[in-house]
């Protein structure tokens, strides 16, 4: 990354009078270290994330119940791969490299969203996943689509048009099992169950206890707080699985017509940070197996070195 030159407090106002003036911040312009490195911090987990989530619906791609719902399913995984070089490209601008990233992450080192360590145990689950998960990843993309910094908010314009995809084939299953046999509908409902409480965990913890929130928001990169987001996932969600007979596993949740709100009951936050910290149902699992098809794809990446050092060595 090319330096800039230093902090100063004329530069650091001339930068935040950028933000607040809504202009964009390119790989090129001058910018706070610490702007950088939350960016950095943020893009690489998102990258992790959109790649580790491959593993939850790859596993059921071989076992889809129709040719219909493999291809679908085999878009939607393809899309997360899609995401995910999208995302370590925009990392990239900010001077790291995917490798380090990449390596961070199989050092166990970087953080993916807590979401992908719960295990998918049924068909159902991947509509469920499909519904609530890209569901609560769309409320934080399209947030992230407004970000300061150019390349990742133009990275989740082009995320977001996919994701609603993934969100409305997902939507399309569990009202099919929802309107189906009453062994479908409790497959849905035990897929809801399991997929509720993760996927409002997965928007990050309370903003009270969102240390990199206050600076996010101050620069631009998040324009609505963590508590923000998850109320436009719950609105928007809550009422529409109700209404399709599914009982939200939450006996606290209510609607406020006061303030026009559904009110959730307490989030395990002991569970949540035991996930992150790397004790979830399946960490352990998906790191193993990151760490395997990096291993598998060794030749394929040392042949693409080959074969481009030949070229250049012949040119
Ligand atoms: N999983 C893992 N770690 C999490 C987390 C989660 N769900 N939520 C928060 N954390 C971590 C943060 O990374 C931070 O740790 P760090 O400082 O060591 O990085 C710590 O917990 C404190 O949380 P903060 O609220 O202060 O962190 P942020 O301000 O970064 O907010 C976030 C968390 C809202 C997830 C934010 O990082 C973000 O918007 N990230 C980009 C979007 C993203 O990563 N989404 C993941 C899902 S992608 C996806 O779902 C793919 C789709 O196709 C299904």
């Amino acid at each position: 990354m090319a330096d800039l030159g230093a902090e100063s407090p004329e530069r650091l106002a001339a930068f935040e009078a950028r933000i607040a003036a809504g202009e964009k911040i390119e790989p090129g312009d001058w910018m706070p270290e610490a702007y950088r490195h939350q960016l950095v911090r943020m893009i690489s987990q998102h990258a992790h994330s959109e790649v580790v989530g491959m593993l939850p619906e790859g596993a059921w791609i071989p076992r889809a119940p129709s040719l219909r719902r493999k291809l679908i399913l085999l878009a939607k995984v393809q899309d997360e791969a899609g995401h995910g070089q999208y995302l370590y490209h925009a990392a990239e601008t900010l001077g790291v490299h995917r490798d380090e990233l990449i390596a961070a992450l199989l050092e166990g080192r970087a953080k993916y969203s807590s979401v992908f360590n719960y295990p998918p145990l049924t068909w159902a689950d991947v509509g469920m996943i499909g519904w609530l998960v890209d569901g609560a990843a769309i409320k934080n993309q399209v947030m992230l689509a407004q970000c300061s910094y150019g390349p990742y908010s133009r990275a989740m314009v082009r995320i977001c048009a996919e994701e609603t995809f993934h969100h409305k084939q997902g939507k399309e299953m569990v009202l099919t099992y929802a309107r189906g046999t009453a062994h479908q509908r409790a497959m849905a409902q035990d897929a809801l169950d399991r997929w509720w409480w993760p996927s409002l965990m997965m928007l990050g913890p309370h903003d009270s206890d969102s240390p990199n929130t206050p600076q996010l928001v101050r620069w631009g990169v998040k324009t609505k707080t963590n508590d923000q987001v998850r109320q436009e996932f719950v609105d928007e969600h809550a009422p529409e699985l109700l209404e399709v007979g599914l009982e939200v596993p939450d006996p606290e949740l209510r609607f406020d017509p006061a303030d026009g709100h559904w009110h959730h009951g307490p989030i395990d936050w002991d569970e949540f940070w035991a996930v992150v910290r790397g004790d979830g149902p399946l960490n352990a699992e998906r790191l193993e197996a990151r760490r395997r098809a990096f291993e598998e794809g060794r030749w394929v990446r040392e042949a693409i070195a080959a074969h481009a050092a030949r070229r250049e060595a012949t040119a």
